[in-house]
């Protein structure tokens, strides 16, 4: 309200109020391959306008004269009870964006109380970003790695550093196809942006040394796997094409093999995902789930929760919009299972309709990540308390007091309510 106040009086807020001008002003902001990285999608980008349409698909039926003055927006997940339904979704090489990126996320998220789900493919040791968040509510994504020891050295870490739960990503075992970064010849860890959470990691060092301790190649240190990848950027520059095709050259091939074939595994099935709750006392999610009988093996697997996400559409063209898997989701997991959704959301009313359908909160990827070009973690601060001002009056308006009043009964598909 002091956002709309301030409107009103005629004071223009630091980052734009709408998603389209925001990333209006981002793109404008950001360097070619940043943008490409950050707005990019799979293939034709067919997921990614499916999200929106989704979204566009459903009408709010606002209910009149429902005597409300003001809204509780908390919610309560694992045991924490939340400002909002709102969290930050992971994001990988954000210093494509701006230099410690995931530190200035983290005061943003902080400033919010909105959780901050830190990605395993992060700038900054998760160490790092814990501190500059103090007590503010963090969560950790996991890629599940080929080494059993890394995942559980993670996992270890994130626990020391107060995460107060764990996303295991399932859709990116492998990256996806995307032309955005690939006609660029722009790799995701490009100058080694993305690996802070292997290089500062113990097992991740001693699995390097282990990998190149053959005296007649490179010395057993993490430099090698930098210098490969940067090395492995240059080749790219020149030839642009698939990250495969650019380790043709044998030189650099050995080390960057190794990290690739560390920090993912295109063999992961249910069986090793069901071992997660041995591994640690966090409560756990797997991120990337838009089928029904996905939804109940997860379950099955010890799950706590679900984040239902096509990954922004950037992992599978053609894929289904995230808020058209939800309602399935949440009719095979029942009612008490925690459901998070991403992909897509950009306003208010997108929230409302989200929770509507059967999402206890959802997770925003791309707006923060706009608000971070333009204003480092002051935008990532104001862009969700833009976008909680917006829930919150949208919610007023269509005579909602509580996010427990967000249910089916308030939308429509058809052109009329009915
Ligand atoms: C992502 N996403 C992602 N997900 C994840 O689990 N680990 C990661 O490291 C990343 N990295 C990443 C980088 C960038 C630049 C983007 C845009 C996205 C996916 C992310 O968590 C989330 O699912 C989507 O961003 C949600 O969609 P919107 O809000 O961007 O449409």
């Amino acid at each position: 309200s002091l956002i709309y106040r301030a409107g009103v009086l005629g004071r223009a807020p630091q980052v734009p109020t709408d998603f389209a001008t925001l990333e209006t002003r981002a793109r404008a902001a950001m360097s070619a391959r940043a943008w490409a990285y950050v707005a990019g999608g799979a293939g034709s980008g067919a997921t990614m306008r499916a999200n929106r349409a989704a979204f566009e698909r459903h009408a709010l039926v606002p209910r009149m004269a429902s005597g409300h003055v003001s809204r509780d927006l908390s919610v309560e997940l694992f045991g924490r009870r939340l400002p909002t339904p709102l969290l930050l979704a992971p994001i990988g090489a954000a210093a494509m964006v701006r230099a410690d990126s995931d530190v200035h996320i983290g005061r943003g998220a902080a400033a919010t109380g909105v959780p901050y789900i830190l990605s395993n493919q992060g700038c900054s040791p998760m160490e790092d970003v814990a501190a500059a968040m103090g007590d503010a509510p963090r969560w950790f994504q996991l890629y599940w790695s080929t080494d059993d020891a890394l995942v559980d050295s993670l996992l270890r870490r994130a626990e020391a550093s107060g995460a107060d739960a764990v996303v295991v990503t399932l859709d990116t075992t492998m990256l996806g196809w995307r032309p955005q970064d690939l006609n660029l010849g722009s790799l995701p860890f490009s100058q080694g942006i993305g690996i802070a959470q292997y290089t500062s990691d113990p097992r991740f060092r001693e699995i390097v040394r282990e990998r190149t301790a053959d005296p007649g190649r490179a010395k057993g240190d993490v430099e090698v796997t930098l210098g490969a990848i940067r090395t492995m950027l240059s080749i790219s520059r020149e030839h642009p094409g698939s990250l495969r095709d650019n380790l043709r050259s044998p030189e650099p091939r050995a080390a960057v093999e190794t990290f690739l074939d560390i920090y993912s595994n295109p063999g992961l099935d249910w069986e090793t995902l069901a071992t997660i709750k041995s591994r640690t006392s966090l409560p756990v999610l797997f991120k990337g789930i838009v089928h029904p009988d996905d939804a109940r093996r997860a379950v099955e697997a010890g799950a706590d929760g679900i984040v239902v996400s096509n990954h922004g559409g950037r992992q599978v063209d053609g894929a289904i919009a995230s808020l058209d898997a939800l309602p399935a989701v949440r009719a095979a997991v029942g009612e008490g299972m925690p459901l998070v959704l991403d992909s897509g959301v950009r306003s208010g009313a997108d929230v409302v309709k989200a929770l509507a359908l059967g999402a206890d909160a959802v997770a925003i990827g791309r707006p923060y990540m706009y608000g971070l070009a333009l204003a480092g973690g002051a935008g990532v601060r104001d862009v969700v308390a833009n976008l909680v001002a917006e829930l919150d009056l949208t919610m007023g308006l269509i005579g909602a007091e509580t996010v427990d009043d967000l249910t089916p009964e308030i939308l429509t598909t058809g052109p009329a309510a009915g």
